[in-house]
Order: structure tokens, then C-alpha cells, then sequence
């Protein structure tokens, strides 16, 4: 990797943030020529900004390069060059706890700790603990556990960046998503490895409950055409036309009332249909219904009626 051949806080800065959301492969040419043309902070706050901005063009996430060369102003302006403390490195904008436990510990060699998507990873399934990506106190549980480390391990505590670096590369080649175990050079003290699925660490994303919705619909079929009503909006699959419907048949029954039937009755359950939906779990009863008055809406032939622009849910519902 190109920014280990010579290793600066500057390079570190740029390379690392760089490879936040980026992959190695990816960042390594970007990387090399962007350190050619701009070789130090007082390069980078001297340019302009399009200029910088078409070096990363390619990489994504450009507000990284918009605070790169912000940062980099900033940073000699109040500084005269790069930040020499923590709280210096701190304020720079796109300097969060990654960027500074990457640059402390690989450019000035300072125990400082480093989470990342790989490290999550590799800790968990190290220590067979159950963690959630993109859960915050999963995070915090492995954040924790890696400052103990660099508090307290001595072998930590000698090359911080190199623990670090290692834990991440560890993370991007063996203990990839898939884990290739059988290369790994920490199989015999991980808890994951003793397991039949190391794969399951982290757990998956919790699933988001889906709401039940229950939705009683009428038939209401005069001379082999049936009815459908314009639904409102807001609501779900509002301005579609479909069966009458409400959230129970009382509220069925008033509702038919509102678009003018007279002397409503709601009989028999005629049939009945499930579906998931990305946020809710849909069941759609459909009842038989006797009506008289002019009802508002449109009459559709029942042949017709898989082709009137139904939502899917309530063709499903159809004979
Ligand atoms: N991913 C992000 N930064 C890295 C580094 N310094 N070494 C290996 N993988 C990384
Ligand atoms: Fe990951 Fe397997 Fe190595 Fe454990 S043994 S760290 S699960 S690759």
C-alpha cells in the first residue's frame, strides 16, 4: 500500500480518509497521484478547490475532498501546518474518532484507538460477541474494547499503528463477510472460528416490525360490473382506484354511506389475501356487499378488473 512507504501525518491524513467508504484497490492510484501533486498541507491549502475536487473525481463522497482541502487551510492558517495535538486534529472538519485514532496511531505512534466496518467485524467474531452493524451501542461496546487495549496491552501499546493497520487489514483479506479461517492467523483464539458459522458475527440487522393492517374491502357487483372508489389521499396507495375499503366493516358500512349507498348490508367473507409490503403486513378481507342508491365511483366488468390499475395487494383479491 502506497502510503506505507513513507509514513507522515499528512499522507496518513489523506490516505485514511480516502479509504473511509473506499477500498484499498480503489484508493491506491488516487492516493499516489494526489500526493505527487499536492505534497503537503501548504500545497493542498494553496490550491483551488476544483483543482483538488478533480484529483478525487472518481473516488465519491466528494464532501471528503471539500474538507480535505478546507482542512487543510484551516490547518495553516491557525496552525502554521498540520494540528501537533489531539484537539487540533479534532476541529479539523471531516476529522472524526476514526481519522484521529488512524493518524495518532500510524503517523505519530500514539496508543489511540480505531473502529472501522472491518475491525466490528474482526473483534466480534474474535470474541464471539454478539454486535449489530450500524448499532451504536455495538459500536461503542467494540470502541471500548479496542481503548482497553491501547490502555493496558503492552504489546498494543509498542506499535499502535501496526496493531491497528493489521486489525483492518486482518478485516478487508481473511476475515472477510465470508471468512476464509483456514488462512487465518488468529483462528486459535477466536471464538467465531470454534463455531459451525463464523459468517453469523456481526449478527444481522435487526428487522424493523412491520405494521399489521388489517383492511376490510366490499364487493359490490351489479349486472357483472363491480365497484371501485378513488382512494384518498394521504393514505396508503392513495389515488389508485380499488375495492371500497376501511380498517373494519362498521367503518366499511359508513364509508359506503359517505359515496351515497342506501340500505348497506355486509355479508359473507368472499375471500381473504396477505401481503408484505416494505413497511406493513397487509390483510385484505373482501366481503360480500348489497347496496342500492347511485354509488360514487366507477363500475368495472369483472374481466376487466385485473387490468383497471389495481394496487397488487388487492388484485391478489380478485376471483
Ligand atoms: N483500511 C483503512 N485504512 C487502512 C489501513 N491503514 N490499512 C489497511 N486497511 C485500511
Ligand atoms: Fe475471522 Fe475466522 Fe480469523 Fe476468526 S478465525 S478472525 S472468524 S477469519
Amino acid at each position: 500500500m502506497p502510503w506505507r512507504h513513507v509514513v507522515s501525518p499528512y499522507r496518513t491524513w489523506i490516505s485514511e480518509i480516502m479509504l473511509q467508504q473506499t477500498q484499498v484497490d480503489a484508493v491506491r492510484g488516487y492516493f499516489a497521484r494526489f500526493v505527487e501533486r499536492f505534497a503537503d498541507v501548504h500545497a493542498l491549502a494553496a490550491a483551488e478547490e476544483r483543482d483538488v475536487l478533480s484529483l478525487w473525481a472518481g473516488l465519491g463522497y466528494y464532501s471528503r475532498a471539500r474538507n480535505l482541502h478546507r482542512a487543510a487551510r484551516i490547518a495553516v492558517k491557525e496552525h502554521g501546518g498540520l494540528p501537533a495535538t489531539r484537539d487540533g486534529w479534532r476541529a479539523l472538519p471531516g476529522v472524526g474518532r476514526y481519522t484521529l485514532g488512524a493518524v495518532r496511531s500510524i503517523a505519530y505512534g500514539e496508543p489511540c484507538a480505531l473502529v472501522d466496518g472491518n475491525v466490528l467485524r474482526v473483534v466480534s467474531r474474535i470474541g464471539g460477541l454478539k454486535t449489530r452493524r450500524g448499532e451504536k451501542s455495538s459500536e461503542d461496546r467494540i470502541w471500548a474494547i479496542a481503548e482497553a487495549l491501547h490502555a493496558d496491552d503492552p504489546i498494543v501499546r509498542a506499535r499502535p499503528g501496526d496493531f491497528n493497520q493489521a486489525l483492518m487489514e486482518l478485516g478487508a483479506t481473511v476475515c472477510t463477510p465470508a471468512p476464509k479461517c483456514g488462512e487465518c492467523p488468529v483462528r486459535a483464539a477466536c471464538a467465531a472460528a470454534a463455531t459451525k458459522d463464523p459468517a453469523k458475527y456481526p449478527l444481522a440487522k435487526a428487522a424493523v416490525a412491520k405494521k399489521r393492517v388489517r383492511i376490510a374491502a366490499a364487493w359490490i357487483e351489479q349486472g357483472g360490473k363491480v365497484l371501485l372508489v378513488e382512494r384518498v389521499r394521504p393514505g396508503l396507495w392513495a389515488g389508485m382506484w380499488a375495492l371500497p375499503s376501511a380498517s373494519s366493516s362498521e367503518e366499511l358500512a359508513s364509508l359506503l354511506e359517505e359515496i351515497g349507498a342506501k340500505s348497506v348490508r355486509v355479508g359473507a367473507v368472499l375471500r381473504k389475501t396477505a401481503r408484505t409490503l416494505t413497511h406493513r403486513q397487509v390483510e385484505i378481507v373482501v366481503h360480500e356487499v348489497s347496496a342500492s342508491g347511485a354509488l360514487r365511483g366507477r363500475f368495472v366488468p369483472v374481466a376487466e378488473l385485473g387490468d383497471a390499475g389495481m394496487p397488487s395487494a388487492f388484485r391478489a383479491a380478485l376471483p
